[in-house]
This record gives structure tokens, sequence and C-alpha cells, in this order.
């Protein structure tokens, strides 16, 4: 995290390192050192240790943190000499480099010796965006950046008001979603971390490793699904299973190895490059006469992620409709592309009508009358059914049919609808004739409240939960 005081100006660079990147070559050195492991010692043949020697136009400063780090951390320093940075001459302090002032200003053991000089292991979005401001700026915009806000903010999420605690925030949420580092203070619940809208000092949100992972800074790891795959994932949004079991993503297991993962953005084009779409094709990828974008909503019509699906929030709907069509017609005709998301619209209005709604309501009714509780956690075993039901059964059955995934569509999603619809029916009569709900205690709850002081603050709900042993 540093201030734009650094700043460069990148088109000058960028012509100057062209040239600079040509000429640039590493001089390696391999000397035969047998590792001293417990295999070499038992007679395993001994590995060949590489030493990387930096030999061009670089500050002294810049070659003493590539030439100590290279015995530090020999893989980050490998990374890094292979990435088009090093090419270009883009070095460890261009990006570690921090401001005296700044909130994560430190010293490492290699900078203590300089009184002008301080590093920072926090490298953050606007440190990128002196060179990549478009991207930055389309990356702020986005819901990976923002879902910090999306999250804490939401009253109905109920793992957030103390349904959890600390570490299991640490070790589950924030590995996707970010954690919060803005003072600064890195802590073991904080740090490390890579979720895709963290907090940081700087007051800029989400980490471009998210996507971009260090230190080769790829686009070919970015195009791939499984980059994608590690957070959407999993009973809730399974994306990346969907993907796997559609036609498209046979294709690519067949023959990604033949594709072209490395070309630059909006000539990256089907047939020469790719022949069958990734997560990035359909959601941001220049294709056709579409632009690369690191705003992910504009090809989303609905929000398939809500309890009761609505349209993309801010957007009318036929405009991304529209482009996430033009995506397909690069492939296929516009009787094929249209129809298949006709088809999944109506998949909308399936769940929509005869499986949220009805069950919405029966839900109202029950908290209408007073027989559950108004706690905004899960004190009662019907609300952890309900909750299943929008948020995994139905999120599968929609996810399945906008992705080409009939096994999620059906097997995972609308059969387990009606399955657990049978489930929920039963305890609403059970509620109903006992005038109250089963009531069920949470063990690992209790953490901090992270939502809105208007809700009744935890964990003293909690103790009263502990406590029934029946209702009221
Ligand atoms: C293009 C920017 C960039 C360049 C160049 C760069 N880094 Fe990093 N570095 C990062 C980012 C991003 C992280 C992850 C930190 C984060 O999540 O905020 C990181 C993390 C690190 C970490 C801590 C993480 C760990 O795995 O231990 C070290 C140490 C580090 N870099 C050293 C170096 C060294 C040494 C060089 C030069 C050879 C270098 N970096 C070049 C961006 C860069
Ligand atoms: C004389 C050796 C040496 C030099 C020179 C050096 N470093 Fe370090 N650096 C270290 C060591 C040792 C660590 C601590 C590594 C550890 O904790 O495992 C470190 C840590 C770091 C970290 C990670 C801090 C963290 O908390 O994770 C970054 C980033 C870093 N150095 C960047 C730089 C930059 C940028 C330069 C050049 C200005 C530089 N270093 C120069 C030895 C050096
Ligand atoms: C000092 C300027 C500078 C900074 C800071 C910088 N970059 Fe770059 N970046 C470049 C240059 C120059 C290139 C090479 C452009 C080219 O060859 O087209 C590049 C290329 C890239 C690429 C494309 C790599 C590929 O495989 O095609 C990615 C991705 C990238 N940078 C991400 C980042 C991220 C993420 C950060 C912050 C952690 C960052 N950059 C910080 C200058 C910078
Ligand atoms: C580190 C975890 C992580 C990775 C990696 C990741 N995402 Fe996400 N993504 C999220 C989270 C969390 C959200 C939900 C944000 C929210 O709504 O709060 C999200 C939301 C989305 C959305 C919905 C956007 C919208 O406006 O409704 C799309 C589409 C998406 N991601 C696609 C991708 C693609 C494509 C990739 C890979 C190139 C990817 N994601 C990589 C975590 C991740
Ligand atoms: C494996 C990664 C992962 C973990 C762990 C995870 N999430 Fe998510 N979360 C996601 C992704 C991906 C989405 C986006 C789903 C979509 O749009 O299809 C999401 C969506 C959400 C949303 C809905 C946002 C919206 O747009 O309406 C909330 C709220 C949320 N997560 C909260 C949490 C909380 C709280 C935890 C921990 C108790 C958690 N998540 C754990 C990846 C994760
Ligand atoms: C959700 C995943 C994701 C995140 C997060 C992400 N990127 Fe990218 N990025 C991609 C993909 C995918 C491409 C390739 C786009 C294409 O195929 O047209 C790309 C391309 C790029 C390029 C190459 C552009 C060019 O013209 O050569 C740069 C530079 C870049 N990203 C920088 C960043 C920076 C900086 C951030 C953080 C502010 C970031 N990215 C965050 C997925 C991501
Ligand atoms: C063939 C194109 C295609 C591929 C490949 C694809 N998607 Fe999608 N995705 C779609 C379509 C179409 C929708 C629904 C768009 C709408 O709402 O109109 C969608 C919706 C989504 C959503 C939004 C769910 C919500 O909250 O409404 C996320 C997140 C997502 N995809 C992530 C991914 C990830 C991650 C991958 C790769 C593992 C992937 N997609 C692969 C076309 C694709
Ligand atoms: C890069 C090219 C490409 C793009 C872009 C693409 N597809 Fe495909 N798609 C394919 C290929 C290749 C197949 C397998 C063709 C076959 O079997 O005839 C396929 C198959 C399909 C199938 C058949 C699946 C089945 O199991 O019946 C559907 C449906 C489909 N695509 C829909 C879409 C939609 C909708 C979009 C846009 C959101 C899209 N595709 C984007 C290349 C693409």
């Amino acid at each position: 995290m540093k201030s734009k005081l650094f700043l460069m100006t990148l088109a000058g660079f960028v012509a100057a390192t062209v040239v600079v990147g040509l000429l640039i070559a590493f001089e390696k050195e391999v000397k035969k050192q047998p590792r001293a492991t417990a295999g070499s010692a038992l007679g395993a043949a001994p590995q060949l240790a590489k030493e990387i020697k930096v030999v061009r136009g670089l500050t002294d400063l810049e070659r003493e943190c590539i030439a100590c780090h290279a015995k530090e951390e020999q893989g980050k320093v490998r990374d890094w000499s292979h990435s088009l940075h090093a090419r270009s001459n883009v070095t460890c302090l261009d990006c570690h480099k921090a401001l005296i002032t700044d909130k994560d200003a430190i010293d490492c053991p290699g900078t203590e010796k300089y009184d002008d000089v301080k590093i920072t292991p926090i490298v953050t979005p606007e440190d990128c965006a002196r060179c990549h401001p478009q991207e930055a700026d389309q990356f702020k915009k986005s819901k990976h950046a923002r879902t910090w806000h999306i999250t804490a903010d939401k009253i109905q999420d109920p793992w957030l008001k103390g349904m959890t605690n600390d570490v299991e925030r640490a070790v589950g949420c924030y590995g996707c979603h970010g954690s919060d580092i803005s003072d600064g203070k890195l802590t073991d619940l904080n740090w490390p971390n890579e979720g895709c809208g963290r907090k940081n000092p700087d007051g800029s949100l989400g980490t471009c490793t998210t996507c971009h992972t260090t230190h080769r800074f790829s686009i070919a790891e970015a195009r791939k699904p499984e980059t994608c795959g590690q957070c959407h994932m999993g009973p809730d949004h399974p994306q990346n299973e969907i993907y796997f079991e559609s036609k498209h993503g046979k294709r690519y297991l067949a023959e990604n190895s033949e594709w072209k993962f490395d070309v630059a953005p909006d000539i990256w084009e089907p047939g020469s490059d790719f022949t069958a779409p990734t997560c990035a094709v359909c959601h941001m990828s220049g294709i056709g006469p579409l632009a690369t974008s690191h705003e992910l909503s504009g090809r989303l019509k609905w929000e398939s992620q809500a309890p009761l699906t609505i349209l993309n929030k801010d957007r009318d709907g036929d405009k991304e409709r529209e482009n996430m069509i033009t995506v397909c017609r690069q492939c296929h005709s516009r009787r094929w592309s249209e129809n298949y998301l006709a088809r999944y619209d109506k998949a909308i209005e399936n769940y929509n009508e005869n499986y949220f709604k009805p069950v919405k309501t029966r839900m109202d009714e029950l908290y209408e009358k007073d027989l559950l509780t108004k706690w905004p956690v899960f004190d009662e075993e019907i609300e952890w059914v309900y909750y299943e039901y929008w948020h995994h059964e139905g999120r599968r059955a929609r996810m399945g049919s906008a992705m080409m995934g009939p096994d999620y569509s059906w097997w995972h999603g609308f059969y387990e609808l009606k399955k657990t619809y049978q489930h929920f029916i039963r305890l609403a009569e059970e509620v109903e004739k006992n005038g109250h709900g089963s009531p069920v205690y949470v063990p690992g709850s209790g953490g901090k409240n992270l939502t809105s002081a208007k809700i009744k603050p935890l964990p003293e709900a909690w103790d009263d939960v502990k406590h029934l042993t029946g209702r009221p």
C-alpha cells in the first residue's frame, strides 16, 4: 500500500520497458549442490538448486531486494522472474514500497539500514491502479470488490449475527469474501488473506490476487475455470461443478492442452485460441464485439443467488441478456442461444412461483402468529430447513439451469426442492399444533455481532435459547 506520490507515467514507462524487455536476459547459473534432505541422505538422486542472478539496468536497491529474496523465498522470486512484470522491469519495490506515513509501513531485515525506505506485505488494487487504471476501476465497481459490504450489511445473513465465531469466519467466510485489515494491523485471524472483497488500509477493497496470483500475475491463469472454481463451488453456489458436468466443461477437459491462454485480451477469440467457453469467456473476456470487463454484472439478467430471484440490480435485464447472447453467438446460432436462455427464464419462474413463494408465505404466517421467535438467528429447526431450501437447493436448481448442468438443475435442484418441501410442510404443521417451533442451540455461536445495532445484541439472545428446553 503506498500513495500516488510514487507514480511514474505508464505510457513512457511501457514504451521504455518494451525495449528493455526485449534486451533482458536472465543469467541463470546452475550450481550443482546436492540438497541436504533426508531424501538425499537416503541415497535418492540429489536435486539441483538453481541460483538466479539478474544482470540489467536496475537500481542497487532493487537488485538488493531481488538478490536477498532469491535466497529467502526462491519460489517467489522465480515466479516473478517468469512474469511479464519482470520482463517489463516492474520489480519488488514497484509493488511493495510504502511511505513512512502508511499505516502498514514496516521494515524487513533488508531495509532496516535505510531511513527512507519502508516496505509493506500488503499490495492492494490501488497499487496496481498506478499502471492498470482501467482494470482497477472496473474491479472497484464489481461485486467482487464490494462483497464485504453486501455480506456484512445484509440484515438477512444469519452467520454474521452471532451464529459463528471469529475463528469460523476467518477459516471460512473471509477466505472467499476477504478479511478486514483496514487498520493495517495484521493478526493471525485476518492475515494472510486473498479473499475477493478484503478491506485494505488505503481504503481500497479487494485484491487482484483473487484471479491473478502472485508473483506470475498471469492472464492465462485467470482464464481457466479452476481459478474461479476456488470460490464458486460447494453446496450453495456450485458453478464449478456445473461447468465440469456441462458439454463446455467436457470440451475444455478434452482439448484445453491445445488452447492458447496467453493471447492479449480482446483478440482472444474462439476457433483459433479456444474451442469452448470457460467462466471468463462468458462473464469477462472480450469476445466478438464485447470488450473485456472486470465488472462482471454486464452480462447477467438475474440475481439467482437471492431467495426470490430478482432482476440484476440497477440494470434493465434486456441489455445484459443481449450481451450474453452475443457471447453465445460467437459459436452458436441465434435460435440455439435464445431458446436456451429463454428456457432458463422459465426455470426461474418455476422456482419463484411453484417453490419459493408458497414456502415464504407459510413462513411469514408462522412469524405473524408469533409461533416462531423473530430473532435473526436460526433458533428453530424449521428455519434451518427453510434456509437450505432457497440457499442450497433453490440456487442449485437455478444455476444448473443457467449453465447447462442438468444434474444440478434436477437431482441436486428441483428434485431436492420437492423433497425438502415435504419436510418443511410437516414441520410447519408441527409448529401450528404445538404452538411453537422446536428450539435448537447452535454450537460455536456467540461471536461478535457484525451487523446493525437494530438487532437484539448477541450473545444474550443465544443465552436465552441455550436454556430453553421447550417453548414457550
Ligand atoms: C506486481 C506487483 C508485485 C511485484 C512486482 C512483487 N510483488 Fe510481492 N506481492 C504482491 C502481492 C499482490 C502480494 C500479496 C499480498 C496481498 O495479498 O496484498 C505479494 C506478497 C509478497 C510477499 C508476502 C507473501 C508471502 O507469500 O510470503 C513477499 C515476501 C513478497 N511479495 C516479496 C516480493 C519480492 C521479493 C518481489 C521481487 C522479486 C516481489 N514481491 C514483487 C505484489 C508484487
Ligand atoms: C538482506 C536481505 C533482504 C533484503 C536486501 C530485502 N529483504 Fe525483504 N525480507 C528479508 C527477510 C529475511 C524477510 C522476512 C522473511 C520471513 O519472515 O520469512 C523479508 C520480508 C519481506 C517482505 C514480507 C514481509 C511480511 O511481513 O510478510 C517483503 C514484502 C519484503 N521483504 C520486500 C522487500 C523489498 C521490496 C526489498 C527491497 C527494498 C527487500 N525486501 C529487501 C530479507 C531481505
Ligand atoms: C509499475 C507498473 C506496474 C504495476 C505497479 C503493476 N503492473 Fe501489471 N503490468 C505492468 C506491465 C508493464 C505489464 C506488461 C504489459 C504488456 O506487456 O502488455 C503488466 C502486465 C500485467 C498483467 C498481464 C500478464 C499477462 O499474463 O499477460 C497482469 C494480469 C497484471 N499486470 C496484473 C497486475 C497486478 C494484479 C498488479 C498489482 C498487484 C500489477 N499488475 C501491478 C506494469 C505494472
Ligand atoms: C476468492 C473467491 C472468488 C474467486 C476466485 C472468484 N469469485 Fe466470483 N464471486 C465471489 C464472491 C464472494 C461473489 C459474491 C459477491 C457478493 O455478491 O457479495 C462473487 C460473485 C461473482 C459473480 C456475480 C456478479 C454479479 O454482479 O452478480 C460472477 C458472475 C462471478 N463472481 C464470476 C467469477 C469468475 C468468472 C471468476 C474467475 C475468473 C470468479 N468469479 C472468481 C468470489 C470469488
Ligand atoms: C467457498 C467460498 C465461500 C465461502 C467459504 C463463503 N462464501 Fe459467501 N459466497 C461465495 C460466493 C462465490 C458467492 C456468490 C454466489 C453467487 O452469486 O452465485 C457468495 C455469496 C454470499 C452472500 C450473498 C451475497 C449476495 O449477493 O446476495 C452472502 C450474504 C454470503 N456469501 C455470506 C457468507 C458468509 C457469512 C460466509 C461464512 C459464514 C460465507 N459467505 C462463506 C463464496 C463463499
Ligand atoms: C474475477 C477474476 C479477476 C480479478 C479479480 C481480476 N482480474 Fe484481471 N483479468 C481477469 C481475466 C479473466 C483476464 C483476461 C480477460 C480476457 O480474456 O479478455 C484479466 C486480464 C487482466 C489484464 C490484462 C489486460 C491487458 O490489456 O493486457 C490486466 C492488466 C489485469 N487483468 C489486471 C487486473 C488488476 C489490476 C486487478 C485488480 C484490480 C484484476 N486484474 C483483477 C480476471 C480477473
Ligand atoms: C456458456 C457460458 C457460461 C459459462 C461457461 C459459465 N457461465 Fe456463469 N452464467 C452464465 C449464464 C447464461 C448465467 C445466467 C445469466 C443471467 O442471469 O441472465 C450465469 C450466471 C452465473 C452467476 C450468477 C449467479 C447469480 O447469482 O445469479 C455466477 C456467479 C456465475 N455464472 C459464475 C460462473 C463460474 C464461476 C463459471 C465457471 C466455473 C461460469 N459461471 C461459467 C453463463 C456461463
Ligand atoms: C467458444 C464457443 C462457445 C461459446 C461462446 C458457447 N458455446 Fe455452447 N457449446 C460449444 C460447443 C463446442 C458445444 C458442444 C457442441 C456440440 O456438441 O455440438 C456447446 C454445447 C452447448 C450446448 C449443448 C449442451 C447439451 O448438453 O445439450 C448448449 C445448450 C450450449 N452450448 C449453450 C450455450 C450458450 C447458452 C452459450 C452462451 C451463454 C454458449 N453455449 C456459448 C461452444 C460454445
